[in-house]
């Protein structure tokens, strides 16, 4: 089969590295992609936004399958402009990627299917959302709706905080936005992941992320700075209770709209002492949980996504290797806020020699002289595999220090609650 991946980050090189892996694979391209993808496949420089480029390019290169790696292409009903023309493409139609598009209409949908989650209330108005603030107290939780890449959300430890939040979101001269104010959950945050083929979910493997910049937890939220797999604290009995009582509820409500979910299914949990809630839904694999995903992922990822669109999945199509895996980001010095790009990258041969380690690339860019240089916030993402997520830890650590980039920075605790 000739497959087309869409995206570029640290996941896009994950999954290309897996899919290229596969006994049904027999092309596989990239758009845009990254220096990491090109060494599995094609890079091609595909506009996504331009459906009718990507419809142009599967059909000239006799595209079997489209897999869509970020939320932006499903938001945008990239899979549902593919569909019409006959493609088959893996991910959530634009209707059902209203999941993580809006928060708003997964707040009412957990109404409707009784999913543990946290009390909420929407506004439009400020003078309203400032009123409702001040009866609740803090912390309280202030979203705005809509996709913001993560940094929508601000956890305001006080009232005045919280009003500043609500000011910058729905202050005067800001015309058509809608937020969503939360109670507070305390506990242990999770990624879960699930395949769903419209009607059926099977559990992928679970994993921690680590959103702040710095050690500790320290700092502004990213996109996510490190990750393992499996999470201790989704233990057997807290993944059948999140399957039950937060996964399969949400595929049946999506189901009786009339708007089936295929696709992954990534959903942001806290684990309270009542049991695990869902703090958001994404619509796609987390990056950079999906590069400790992959390299756990014994079974066939392509055969596993074919089943997942065709509505034949199975529990045994996805068969998970008992090693943990942990990634530690490398990420461009002054990330988030304004990272310093083009600064050189050197001896990652070195750290790809480590062994059980994989490095993936996600803001990089080869120049014409062969140099590797920084291209975004988030520029590699080092795998560590072992028997112990404390061995995946130290061979992923190895590596990072293996690599030759003064340009970059990375955090040193990553794993610091499994370990
Ligand atoms: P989100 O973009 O919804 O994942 O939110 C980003 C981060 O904000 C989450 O990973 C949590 O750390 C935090 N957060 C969001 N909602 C809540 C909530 N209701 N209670 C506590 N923390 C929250
Ligand atoms: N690592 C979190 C995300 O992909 O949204």
């Amino acid at each position: 089969m000739r497959v087309l991946l869409i995206g570029s980050g640290g996941r896009e090189h994950a999954l290309a590295w897996k899919l290229a892996q596969s006994p049904l694979l027999e092309a596989l391209f990239i758009a845009p992609g990254n220096p990491g993808t090109a060494q599995c496949g094609t890079n091609v420089p595909l506009n996504v936004a331009h459906h009718a480029d990507v419809i142009a390019f599967c059909q000239s290169e006799r595209i079997g399958l489209v897999v869509v790696g970020p939320e932006a292409p499903l938001v945008a009903g990239l899979v549902d402009d593919l569909e019409a023309v006959g493609i088959k493409a893996f991910g959530p139609s634009k209707a059902a990627a209203r999941l993580e598009g809006s928060k708003a209409f997964t707040k009412e949908l957990c109404v409707e299917a009784n999913i543990p989650t946290a009390a909420y209330a929407r506004f439009t108005d400020c003078e309203k959302a400032k009123a409702y603030v001040r009866t609740q107290g803090a912390p309280i939780v202030i979203k705005a709706d809509g996709l913001a890449a993560g940094k929508g959300v601000v956890v305001a430890e006080t009232i005045e905080q919280a009003i500043a939040a609500v000011e910058d979101n729905l202050g005067s001269g800001i015309a058509g936005a809608e937020i969503v104010i939360e109670e507070c959950m305390f506990g242990e945050e999770a990624s879960f992941f699930a395949l769903v083929d419209g009607t059926n979910a099977v559990a992928l493997a679970s994993a921690q992320d680590h959103k702040r910049v710095g050690d500790g937890d320290t700092g502004p939220n990213t996109g996510g700075m490190g990750a393992y797999s499996p999470a201790p604290v989704v233990t057997v009995e807290i993944e059948a209770r999140v399957m039950a009582e937060i996964i399969q509820p949400t595929v049946a409500a999506m189901a009786k709209r009339g708007t089936p979910f295929k696709g992954v299914l990534f959903a942001g949990l806290m684990i309270t002492e009542n049991g695990p809630k869902l703090i958001e839904y994404n619509t796609r694999f987390g990056d950079p949980e999906c590069e400790v995903l992959m390299p756990r992922l014994k079974s066939d990822l392509l055969a596993a996504l074919l089943a997942t669109i065709e509505g034949r999945l199975k529990p045994s199509d996805l068969v998970w290797s008992d090693e943990a895996a942990l990634t530690v980001v490398y990420a461009a010095k002054g990330y988030p806020a304004k990272p310093e790009t083009g600064t050189v990258i050197g001896s990652l041969e070195k750290a790809a020699a480590v062994e059980g380690v994989t490095v993936f690339h996600a803001g990089t860019k080869q120049r014409e002289d062969g140099s590797l240089v920084a291209n975004g916030g988030r520029v590699l993402a080092v795998t560590g595999m072992g028997g112990t997520i404390s061995e995946a830890k130290s061979r992923a650590y190895a590596a990072v220090a293996a690599i030759d980039w003064p340009g970059g920075f990375y955090r040193s605790d990553i794993g610091f609650r499994a370990v």
